[in-house]
């Protein structure tokens, strides 16, 4: 078997002790790579202003190696902040109303990548496979193609891919598209974003699917496909049988007393759709007076990327929005909304899914969402909760047990919330039974060899 190399951004020993990632990417990654083994290559996280890059910094643990470098505040600024996140990430998600185009940041962007390059391919071997993950280096196969590297090269995209008429609004669009060109196999996360990309470079007559799964654009042939990403479902749903006995759980159940639990678990970021939420649980309070008190919505949400200052409002927006609402309908003994913003270990976390009655996971546009899975697999199988489930999820289109809704019908998300609230149990165990053999058919595992079996092929 070839020796893995996988690139990405962001890699998960970035974490404070204790704290688990919050990001699907370093979630599903860890739980593949460490099965399979490889060099994760990536981000220290750190800034280093010197002139020359250090060394690599090496560090094994388990079954994988971290490769990682530093950047310098500059590079971070304008490929990570600049354009990965202002420009690719907004646009991605449709929300062109919030993409910003600069262009020293496009040029940073280009520059990370180049140096990402560089920093690889002296660790390269002839018989590696690299897979390559995310929108932060989509240029990174052209450039390590341009310094003669001949190996196989994959890359996922974790996020969406929108269709021409959004993505074209981004200047660079051409140029983004070339570089995933230069990859021998291009993952989306449903079979959406494949055709938004077929149709991308069709419009622009730069290419089209030849055939399934086959793409031509200018000179080179390569493949597509669909790889809807996973969890360690087996794994999960053993973290939530036995989360009982956690302290930090237990404390919650006790908290909540006889009251339904509602969760929603995010970074705090536009995509999720939480205001919308807040405003849909609201709604259902205040509509549903049976149900006034008997409700508690815990709502865990770590920050992310608070330099952007579309987060940074955001982070505002929901805080102002989650205190307004427990002023006008909290008691003296009942605090209808608990906000918190902090990242939880994935033992807590899988118990508190597994108390919460309803998991409402409302994204306005998301590549998967795991976390949806995630709810999914630590339910009791006796007594399972429901989950009330964004359409605009890449997850709608696999978890048909879900109620799903549109989330900017906050009526209509509000009555789904009842609907979960009083569905019977035969018709919960129904939905959940279905999901989760999806779920445990369809895992991380298994994710990961689809992609690299055709990778390899
Ligand atoms: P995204 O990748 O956009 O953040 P996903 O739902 O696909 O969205 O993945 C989020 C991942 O981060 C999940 O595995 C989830 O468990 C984890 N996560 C999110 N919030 C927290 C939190 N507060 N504590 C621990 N893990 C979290
Ligand atoms: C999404 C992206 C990942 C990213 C994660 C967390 O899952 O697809 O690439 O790592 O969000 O965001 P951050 O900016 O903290 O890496």
């Amino acid at each position: 078997m070839s020796r893995l190399v996988v690139v990405s951004n962001r890699v998960p020993v970035q974490e404070k002790k204790g704290a688990a990632s919050a990001g699907g990417l370093a979630v599903a990654l860890e739980a593949a790579l460490e099965k399979r083994g490889g060099i994760w290559m990536g981000w220290s996280g750190r800034i280093n202003e010197e002139g020359e890059p250090g060394p690599l910094s090496i560090e094994q643990r388990g079954n994988i190696t971290y490769a990682l470098t530093d950047l310098t505040s500059k590079d971070v600024d304008e490929y990570y902040f600049g354009f990965a996140n202002r420009m690719l990430w907004p646009i991605c998600h449709y929300r062109l109303d919030l993409a910003e185009y600069g262009r020293t940041e496009m040029a940073g962007y280009f520059r990370v990548n180049r140096f990402f390059a560089h920093r690889l391919a002296p660790l390269i071997k002839p018989d590696d496979i690299i897979w390559v993950h995310d929108y932060h280096l989509i240029p990174l196969a052209a450039e390590l193609r341009r310094m003669g590297i001949k190996n196989k090269i994959g890359f996922f995209l974790h996020i969406p891919w929108p269709p021409a008429d959004v993505l074209f609004a981004m200047p660079v669009h051409e140029e983004i598209m070339r570089g995933l060109a230069a990859y021998d196999l291009v993952g989306f996360q449903t079979d959406h974003d494949l055709e938004n990309f077929a149709g991308c470079l069709r419009r622009e007559e730069m290419g089209d699917m030849i055939d399934e799964g086959r793409f031509i654009a200018g000179e080179r042939t390569f493949r597509g496909g669909a790889y809807p990403i996973a969890i360690e479902t087996a794994a999960f749903a053993e973290f939530a049988r036995r989360a009982g006995s956690h302290s930090m759980v237990l404390k919650a159940q006790q908290s909540i007393e006889d009251r339904s639990l509602i969760i929603g678990v995010d970074r705090l970021d536009y995509s999720k759709g939480i205001t919308q939420r807040i405003d849909a649980f609201e709604h259902f309070v205040t509509n549903n007076p049976a149900h006034q008190r008997k409700v508690t919505y815990l709502q865990i949400t770590p920050k992310s990327r608070s330099e952007v200052p579309e987060y940074e409002a955001m982070q505002r927006m929901v805080a102002e929005q989650a205190g307004r609402v427990n002023g006008a309908l909290g008691t003296v003994d009942w605090v209808p909304i608990r906000y918190i913003n902090r990242s939880v270990s994935r033992p807590v976390l899988a118990g508190l899914y597994r108390l919460a009655k309803v998991g409402l996971v409302t994204p306005l546009r998301d590549g998967m969402n795991l976390v949806a899975k995630e709810y999914v697999a630590a339910q009791d199988p006796d007594d399972p909760g429901v989950l009330v489930l964004s359409r605009f999820a890449g997850a709608a289109r696999e978890l048909n047990g879900a109620l799903l809704v549109n989330p900017y019908d906050i009526v209509g998300t509000s009555n789904a919330l009842a609907r979960g609230l009083n569905m019977p149990l035969d018709e919960r165990r129904d939905r959940w039974r279905r999901m989760m053999n999806h779920l445990l058919e369809h895992d991380v595992s298994r994710w990961c060899d689809d992609f690299l079996g055709d990778l390899a092929a």
